[in-house]
């Protein structure tokens, strides 16, 4: 059998807050020199549309006509840090706040959106290949993902690691809010009715409570050659 042409090859990596998949997927999305995917940037970019064009956080017919037409950008600063823009207007600092995450939980529980945004997430799929970081890569966006990664780590490791970085950002940040509205956006998270987090069947699920950055990184590339072979051998 021969491999369609249009085949590109996705690493889907799902999990909750905190879980590490940011970094990880920048790591590996640097390494393996392909696109990334921070769906979850969408969502907070919907909340924050939402809030400069007087949108209510919970009209869904409004919210998604919003992310339909999302006007985003995504590159680099002069550092070579991440630089987010939206209708033109730099919001890399806003879209990573604690409010705006909370706001994006929200939003990203109503179905009318979630549609909305589909298909602005399969345009990210451009060879040589793509790293998808979300909730729903390997359910729902892309089910026929070459890889699939489900990252998890205990709430209490994720909200020292989201406190962590929350101070780097120069955010405020305190210790115990985190833990509760953590665990607050993880059941929001897991118990909505369209693509609740869930580890798909054929998914590595990976506990990261006691590994390091640089050791989840090579387990997830490990994993991911691996299963480009096999998906050669398959052709
Ligand atoms: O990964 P993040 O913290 O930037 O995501 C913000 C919110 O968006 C999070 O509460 C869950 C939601 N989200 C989602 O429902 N589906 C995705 N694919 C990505 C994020």
């Amino acid at each position: 059998m021969n491999a369609p042409d249009q085949i590109v090859p996705v690493l889907a990596v799902d999990g909750p807050s905190g879980s590490g998949k940011g970094t990880i997927c920048r790591r590996v999305a640097e390494q393996m020199n392909w696109r990334l995917l921070d769906s979850g940037a969408l969502y907070r970019l919907t909340a924050v549309a939402a809030g400069r064009h007087g949108v209510a956080l919970d009209d869904g017919p409004a919210l998604a006509r919003l992310a339909a037409g999302l006007e985003v950008e995504f590159g680099a600063d002069e550092g070579g840090g991440e630089q987010v823009l939206l209708e033109g207007r730099d919001v890399t600092g806003e879209i990573r706040s604690e409010t705006c995450g909370n706001e994006a939980s929200k939003v990203a529980a109503i179905p009318l959106v979630r549609a909305a945004l589909v298909a602005l997430q399969h345009r990210f799929r451009r060879l040589p290949g793509l790293v998808a970081d979300g909730r729903d890569m390997g359910t729902v966006i892309f089910p026929d993902a070459t890889s699939k990664v489900f990252l998890t780590a205990s709430p209490e490791a994720r909200a020292q690691r989201r406190y962590k970085q929350l101070i780097e950002k120069g955010f405020d940040a305190n210790l115990v809010r985190l833990c509760t509205e953590i665990a607050e956006r993880d059941e929001r998270d897991r118990k909505r009715e369209v693509s609740p987090l869930l580890a798909a069947d054929d998914a590595l699920v990976l506990d990261t409570t006691a590994m390091n950055i640089d050791q989840v990184v090579q387990r997830v590339l490990e994993h991911l050659r691996a299963c480009l072979a096999e998906s050669k051998r398959k052709y």
